[in-house]
């Protein structure tokens, strides 16, 4: 089966050209304008419409056993609601704890996936200890193309490295030529505080961003960087949040460490008041590192404009207000971290980015899309519009206008972390490799269609 898409308005993260665009099976293969197809193409009319390479959200949980729970998405459900927004790709963090054996969580999570994602999926190979077995099956996980790690330096006992497994972490990676992603909080401070709020009866959702302050985050930051700069690994900071912190990853470029910077939507747009709602309702938007003071906001948006932020993904992680985020009464330390947003980031982005801020129309694509593909080695297969890519697209409607709730989402989870916000546009149609997943806004696809992405090490 073939497929044309005609007269969109084409942007990627350097061009803008209206024409018609060729798919036949999983590919590009043509672009111009007044196509010629044969008998048997399906037609999509993309006139007055943008049409972006398929979005890839480079941080995003689907299944995450943490702090006594388990995220509610399924590969199914997540994958769909990623579809729904646009996102044709997005990158998971395998995450075996560090009781956990590593080759283990990496079957379970392939076995999670496999035949059960609508679209392309790869992961980062979480490595929460570095024992005598780690290097070994390091080289093994990566030999089979998965060719990015993640680290925390917070959440020890569980996820959390201590410095001389990070160290060797980040030397085996700069070896194999693999790109470190970092959770960046200081976790003694962490503790220290939290211990300090409770102790002084302080106790609610509230508590949770004084328990991890700004500094704690910047430290974080200094400190992976410094660990990246004596083992010359490749680096990337996830859910930047703060000024501070984004003064340390800053401070470190300008001094030859090899950094990249995620930030992620929740971030952006929603501030440290929502999780000072009235009674327990702040619970939903605790995540880590947290919500910040509003005035961060700012500083992140002009370092994205600017292109010193390279990508925006989400962090997705859904946990029910009622049941998982209630654990947490009476205890913020015990609220599951994490804010759904697979379903939401690319219209928020553009919305509150291009449509009513200043983010430049290209720099929203290699935000969404580009930069997360060239740095972790899908590029230029995924993220952008070219002869010989896949055929992920997204035709997207500029004058669509709605608003998020939890009712309609797709996400499994029951409330919406953007509920009651305004959008303007919406992906009318989304194809996964040619195949039509998404039409005006309903999930129209193969369920099964997505597969494993393996990638290409970049050795120094
Ligand atoms: O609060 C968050 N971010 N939850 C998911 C785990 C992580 O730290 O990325
Ligand atoms: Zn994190
Ligand atoms: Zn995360």
């Amino acid at each position: 089966m073939s497929l044309l898409i005609k007269n969109g308005d084409i942007v990627t993260a350097d061009a803008r050209m209206t024409a018609d665009i060729y798919c036949q099976g999983d590919t590009i293969t043509r672009i111009g304008t007044d196509l010629e197809v044969p008998a048997d193409t399906e037609v999509i009319d993309a006139t007055g419409k943008f049409v972006f390479p398929g979005f890839i959200d480079p941080h995003v949980h689907i299944h995450l056993p943490f702090m006594g729970t388990v995220t509610k998405d399924s590969h199914t459900t997540g994958s769909q609601a990623a579809l729904m927004g646009g996102t044709t790709t997005f990158i998971e963090m395998l995450a075996p704890n560090r009781n956990e054996d590593l080759l283990e969580g990496y079957r379970y999570w392939n076995d999670l996936a496999r035949g059960h994602s609508a679209c392309d999926y790869t992961f980062h190979i979480g490595v929460s200890k570095f024992d005598g077995t780690t290097e070994a099956q390091l080289r093994q996980i990566v030999a089979d193309g998965m060719t990015s790690f993640k680290v925390f330096l917070s959440y020890k006992g569980f996820f959390g490295v201590n410095d001389e497994e990070l160290f060797k972490a980040l030397t085996l990676a700069s070896e194999l030529g693999v790109i470190v992603t970092a959770h960046c909080e200081n976790d003694e401070l962490v503790a220290q505080r939290q211990q300090q709020l409770l102790a002084a009866g302080n106790t609610g959702p509230e508590w949770h961003e004084p328990s991890r302050p700004e500094r704690v985050e910047a430290e974080g930051t200094n400190h992976f960087a410094t660990f990246l700069e004596l083992t010359g690994a490749r680096g990337y900071v996830v859910h930047l949040s703060c000024e501070p912190a984004l003064d340390a990853a800053m401070a470190a470029k300008r001094r030859g460490v090899q950094l990249a910077i995620e930030c992620v939507i929740p971030h952006l747009l929603l501030d440290k008041s929502y999780a000072e709602g009235p009674g327990f309702e702040g619970a939903k938007y605790v995540m880590s590192p947290p919500l910040r003071d509003k005035r961060n906001q700012k500083p992140l948006w002009d370092a994205l404009a600017q292109g010193l932020i390279d990508t925006v993904g989400t962090d997705h992680a859904p946990f029910d207000f009622h049941g998982q985020k209630e654990m947490g009464r009476g205890d913020f330390t015990k609220i599951p971290n994490g804010i759904p947003a697979i379903e939401d980031r690319v219209r928020m982005l553009y919305t509150y980015g291009v449509s009513r801020g200043s983010l430049d129309l290209h720099r929203f694509v290699s935000a969404a899309s580009t930069r997360a593909a060239q740095l972790f080695g899908l590029f230029p297969r995924k993220g952008t519009i070219a002869i010989g890519s896949d055929a992920d697209l997204v035709v997207f409607d500029p004058d669509y206008r709605g608003t998020l709730k939890a009712a309609n989402q797709t996400m499994n989870v029951d409330y919406r972390g953007f509920e009651g916000f305004e959008v303007d546009g919406r992906p009318d149609v989304v194809t996964v490799r040619g195949q039509v997943a998404v039409r005006q806004g309903e999930f129209v696809g193969d369920p099964t269609r997505g597969q494993l992405l393996r990638r290409e090490p970049s050795p120094r």
